[in-house]
């Protein structure tokens, strides 16, 4: 089993404070594309701190939110022990341990499995053939891709964010982790190649303001713990970035992708 996967510790507890979940037309698409009941069970690979999990529980009977960070599960499971959700079961496991699990919910048990910016971890195409077998008729597969990193957003904000990690970091930033449009173009593929049918993409679009401390926050719950400053040094990367932007408004244009597929 692969535990441990870089979201540990206290970039784990970022994750959880900063990072944003999902708006109601995101589970809505959801819940309407596999016609969610109160009798389904759903898997949540990759489900981090519950961003997916938590709202997904409401519509269906249990939500198995499975990931292979153990800070990241225990944060999860406190926030549904915070809103009283009940019906989630955490596992710890990563898309390796799928076969395994679907020995025990069994072929025709799953109405959907839901991979929120997390799939660029996976083998991806292994994981869409073994996740085949278990979906109950009209179930499938979301890729859910949370908007652009806030380093390679299109606007000035971003670009210069971009530019004063880059110099601290010593390295250019290119990685996309799954949000591109090239990414979703190379799932979509992988899943009719898997014999899913059906393959499209919702795209749900709002935008929202960010203040400082959110975006060093979000920058830091998507470096490993490694490459976090030291405390004291905090203060002085903050005040860095903080000079490097222009003038707020932070304003952020987020794009939800939700690539589904349907099993056969
Ligand atoms: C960026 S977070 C996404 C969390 C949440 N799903 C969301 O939409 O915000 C990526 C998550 O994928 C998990 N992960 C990394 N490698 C994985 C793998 N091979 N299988 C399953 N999950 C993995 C990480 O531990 C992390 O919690």
């Amino acid at each position: 089993m692969t535990v441990g996967v870089g979201f540990s510790g206290e970039v784990a507890e970022f994750y959880a404070k900063y990072r944003r979940g999902y708006p109601p037309p995101v589970i809505e698409a959801l819940r309407a594309a596999f016609a969610l009941t109160a009798d389904d069970i759903v898997l949540d690979l990759g489900c981090g701190t519950g961003q997916l999990s938590l709202p997904l529980a409401s519509q269906v009977r249990s939500v198995i939110g499975m990931d292979p960070e153990p800070d990241m599960l225990r944060l999860a499971a406190e926030t549904a022990a915070g809103q009283g959700v009940r019906n989630v079961t955490w596992v710890l496991g990563a898309d390796s341990d799928v076969p395994a699990l679907g020995t025990l919910v069994g072929q025709g048990s799953l109405a959907m499995t839901v991979i929120g910016q997390a799939l660029h971890w996976m083998r991806h195409e292994e994981l869409f053939r073994t996740l085949a077998p278990l979906f109950r008729t009209g179930g499938g597969i979301a890729v859910v891709a949370n908007g652009t990193p806030l380093w390679q957003q299109d606007c000035a904000w971003s670009h210069a964010l971009r530019a004063c990690l880059e110099d601290h970091f010593g390295r250019r930033l290119e990685a996309t982790c799954g949000t591109a449009a090239h990414d979703r173009r190379r799932y979509a593929e992988a899943l009719r190649t898997a014999g899913f049918t059906d393959v499209g993409e919702t795209v749900i679009d709002y935008s929202d303001e960010l203040t400082i401390d959110e975006i060093i926050g979000g920058v830091y719950s998507a470096v490993s713990e490694d490459k976090l400053p030291r405390h004291e040094d905090r203060p002085a990367f903050a005040e860095r970035i903080h000079r490097s932007l222009p003038p707020g408004p932070y304003l952020e244009s987020v794009q939800v992708s939700v690539l589904m597929g349907r099993g056969t």
